[in-house]
């Protein structure tokens, strides 16, 4: 039955190529000697020293003493699985993207959903934001969504990014704690980082501790652009929607299983895909007319923000069934490399500047996490898609390029084997009109950080409400520093009153003090500050 269903898909008899069984065989060194001893090491005499020359035991000690790569600088922490992805239908309308096309077309798909903080070994149930992220091995090439559970972030900027990672890790003198908030330098840098304000409900509400990795939604947070192949663009907001719906544990339950089952989300998505329990998840678009791009209160390239699904509906575009559990969890689940500039024809970018930033930084990352500029090759991340083109070289180097040229144009043997035919498909990045001066200042229509922050804490029932202030006095109960813990407070009082009081009360802050504004820091130095204080003040 599992060749059966592997056999229709294509990513899987690629990774077969590369899968090694043994059993029944000899053993032997990486040269294909045979081993005839594998227990006792080379020694002069039977009491005696351990031989240099011994190069099998020098072999199998050095391949473990490598084994180790260096866990991801976020999301390192996460379980993944192969399935596929079917299209309900044609969306040619507003996309060429050729995955996206016809009624029942089926693409592969490897997910890899993750803890955001945590080291690889934390446990499955910390208040965290959790990665979904999900490559689609389409005709056209590989295409990343790099998504989180949350529709929204915590910065507007990637220029902050290396700040808020550094003020949730643990910290730098003693590395306490391991968990994913709950300290000083976070909640010192959420006090002063007013636009984290939206993302803080979230982060502080049941949405943080998911029941179930396939009981969880996915977003992918930025606004990006679908381009249909008249060259038309719309805004498009992604998202995935569990079919077993959206469900959490309560801190308490999460607490237990954090001691009784750090791999509880990892176990449940592993037996539930041995069991033929698959988990699903509708995909839905909620598109924009470039024509409305300014029509709403927010600023569409905001990541802080989310567009209301009374604004604009989601509309349900396909389904993705995860079916197949990783055959080994380094080869596929660790070297798995995503990246948010992994597009195909039909998606584009826009210039939310979290998202620009994000563009640099995954292969940055992942050329130290894999080591060198060849980990396109790693099985799990090839393309079923073929790849020509005149890289050569570099460390780990496996493809074996052939012909006497690696550069274009060249008239030797014929000319370039592969030409980049634009005409035929080739990516086009959207010929966007951009003006404007070179300078350091965030738009004016970004400086919103409370409204949504407040529709979400209201529109939550009595009992959630309630779990975002307990969460919120939890964590800041373990804030030695009262300065931060009643900055924070004082914080909140933007959002909602009823809010503040909760947290302040449970905390013995009395009286409240609201802080004065700008209460944004990220201005520039020669900005005036009336330009920067949030709308609501
Ligand atoms: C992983 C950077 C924002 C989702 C990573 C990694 C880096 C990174 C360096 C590790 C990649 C690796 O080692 O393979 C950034 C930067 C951000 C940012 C600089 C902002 C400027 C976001 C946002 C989302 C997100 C907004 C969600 C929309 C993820 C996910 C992973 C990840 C899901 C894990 C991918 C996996 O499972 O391998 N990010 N990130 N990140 N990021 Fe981001």
């Amino acid at each position: 039955e599992k060749a059966e269903k592997n056999a229709k898909n294509p990513k899987i008899d690629d990774l077969y190529m590369n899968t090694e069984d043994g059993s029944g065989e000899a053993m032997t060194t990486n040269q294909g000697l045979r081993v005839n001893d594998d227990q006792n090491s080379l020694t002069a005499g039977d009491r005696g020293p351990t031989l240099m020359e011994d190069f099998h035991f020098r072999e199998k000690m050095t391949h473990f003493d490598h084994e180790r790569i260096p866990e991801r600088i976020v999301h390192a922490r996460g379980a993944g699985a192969h399935g596929y992805f079917e299209s309900y239908g044609d969306l040619s309308e507003f996309t060429k993207a050729g995955f996206l096309g016809e009624k029942g077309k089926r693409t592969p798909v490897f997910a890899r959903f993750s803890t955001v903080a945590g080291f690889k070994g934390s446990t499955d149930l910390a208040r965290d934001v959790r990665g979904f992220a999900v490559k689609f091995y389409t005709e056209e090439g590989n295409y990343d969504l790099v998504g989180n559970n949350m529709p929204v972030f915590f910065i507007q900027d990637a220029m902050k990014f290396p700040d808020l990672v550094h003020a949730v890790k643990p910290e730098q003198h003693n590395e306490i704690p391991q968990a994913a908030s709950a300290h000083d330098t976070f909640w010192d840098f959420i006090s002063l980082m007013p636009e984290s304000m939206h993302m803080i409900m979230w982060a502080m509400s049941d949405r943080a501790i998911p029941r179930s990795l396939s009981m969880m939604e996915g977003f992918g947070v930025h606004t990006y652009r679908f381009v249909n192949d008249k060259g038309e663009s719309f805004f498009v907001k992604f998202h995935w929607k569990p079919v077993a719906g959206t469900h959490s544990v309560t801190w308490d339950e999460a607490q237990k299983i954090s001691g009784q089952d750090p791999d509880f989300h990892r176990r449940d998505l592993w037996n539930a895909i041995e069991n033929g329990n698959f988990p699903e998840w509708e995909f839905g678009v909620q598109i924009v007319e470039e024509k409305d791009e300014h029509k709403f209160e927010f600023d569409l390239l905001d990541p802080t923000k989310l567009i209301p699904e009374e604004l604009v509906p989601v509309k349900l575009i396909g389904k993705m069934v995860l079916d197949r559990n990783p055959t080994n969890f380094f080869a596929e689940t660790e070297q798995i490399a995503f990246h948010p500039g992994h597009l195909v024809p039909g998606i584009d970018f826009t210039n939310d500047p979290l998202l620009q930033g994000r563009l640099f930084s995954y292969t940055d990352t992942q050329l130290s996490r894999l080591g060198g500029p060849n980990f396109n090759e790693i099985p799990i991340n090839r393309p079923i898609a073929p790849v020509h083109n005149n890289q050569r070289g570099g460390i780990s180097r496996h493809t074996i390029n052939t012909g006497q040229s690696s550069y274009h144009p060249n008239n030797i043997g014929g000319g370039c084997p592969f030409q980049a035919k634009m005409a035929e498909g080739g990516f086009v990045s959207h010929h966007e009109k951009i003006e404007g001066h070179k300078i350091r200042k965030r738009s004016s229509s970004f400086m919103d950080h409370f409204s949504q922050a407040t529709l979400f804490f209201e529109s939550q029932s009595k009992v959630e409400q309630e779990h975002i202030i307990s969460a919120i006095r939890f964590e800041l109960g373990k804030v030695k520093s009262e300065d931060i813990r009643e900055r924070m407070v004082g914080m909140l009082t933007y959002v909602n009153e009823d809010l503040a009081k909760g947290v302040a009360e449970g905390l013995g802050i009395n009286p409240i003090t609201k802080p004065t504004p700008p209460l944004n820091h990220s201005y520039p130095a020669d900005a005036d500050p009336k330009d920067y204080q949030p709308k609501e003040v």
